[in-house]
């Protein structure tokens, strides 16, 4: 019985595709058309053939302009330099120069009327100056040594530099008023002679001239290191016009 059934779908399943081919073929037009669609889709190929290279131009790897890499980088030496920088500026800030007024040169300072002899020291703050009209009579030990006339003494101390102040109230070795540095203790005769401390010298003193009214100037870039015959520089009025 399964036999003769399969025989019967078959001779059916025959019959239908003799009946199609016969539908399809029933045409001449109809099959040209069909043999010329079988050669289109014949031509067509989408595989690519064995062996075939593809050219690296095409394999073309687009690469980031920045990678992480130098992102990093950049950013870790913009970091350091502007830290660098900040510093710098904060050095730069700290020992840059304020209020520093030109130094060297010449000073008007006073006239000699103004500095009675044997009188205390008279400062002139713009050109760090002293000056002292020694009195021959002081035979004090802080006295003039017996010399007499004008001084110009640099109220730098020779040792490192401090700003040396007069302190006419200050007792030493049983005398009052000396020159004394308040950083070291440095101490000074009227003359700027050093008695006392690690400066290695006396005071140093500047030139000084007169003009025919007797004003004074003193020269700041006319410097002579400090000895210990300082006392011995003083100039009377009339040694001072004979040297204008
Ligand atoms: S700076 Fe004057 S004694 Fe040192």
């Amino acid at each position: 019985m399964e036999d003769n059934t399969d025989g019967i779908d078959s001779n059916q399943n025959d019959d239908s595709q003799e009946d199609h081919s016969q539908e399809i073929g029933s045409s001449p037009a109809a099959g040209a058309s069909v043999d010329a669609w079988k050669d289109a889709l014949s031509s067509r190929s989408t595989a690519v053939p064995e062996k075939t290279i593809v050219p690296s131009a095409q394999a073309h790897i687009i690469k980031p302009n920045v990678t992480r890499r130098t992102f990093v980088k950049g950013t870790f030496w913009t970091g350091f330099g502007v830290t660098l920088l900040g510093f710098v500026g904060i050095f730069l800030d700290f020992f840059w120069p304020r209020g520093v007024e030109k130094f060297a040169g010449p000073y008007p300072a006073g006239n000699v009327n103004d500095f009675k002899p044997g009188a205390p020291p008279v400062r002139f703050k713009a050109a760090q100056t002293w000056i002292v009209n020694l009195d021959p009579a002081d035979t004090s030990i802080v006295g003039g040594e017996g010399k007499a006339g004008y001084l110009a003494l640099w109220q730098k101390c020779p040792h490192l530099g401090c700003a040396v102040p007069w302190r006419g109230g200050f007792n030493f070795n049983d005398a009052d008023g000396w020159f004394r540095c308040p950083c070291h203790g440095s101490t000074y005769t009227k003359a700027g002679k050093i008695v006392f401390g690690p400066a290695p010298r006396s005071m140093d003193t500047f030139a000084l001239t007169v003009d025919a009214q007797g004003n004074l100037t003193v020269h700041t870039d006319q410097v002579t290191p400090g000895s210990d015959d300082n006392a011995s520089r003083a100039k009377t009025i009339d040694q001072l016009k004979e040297m204008t």
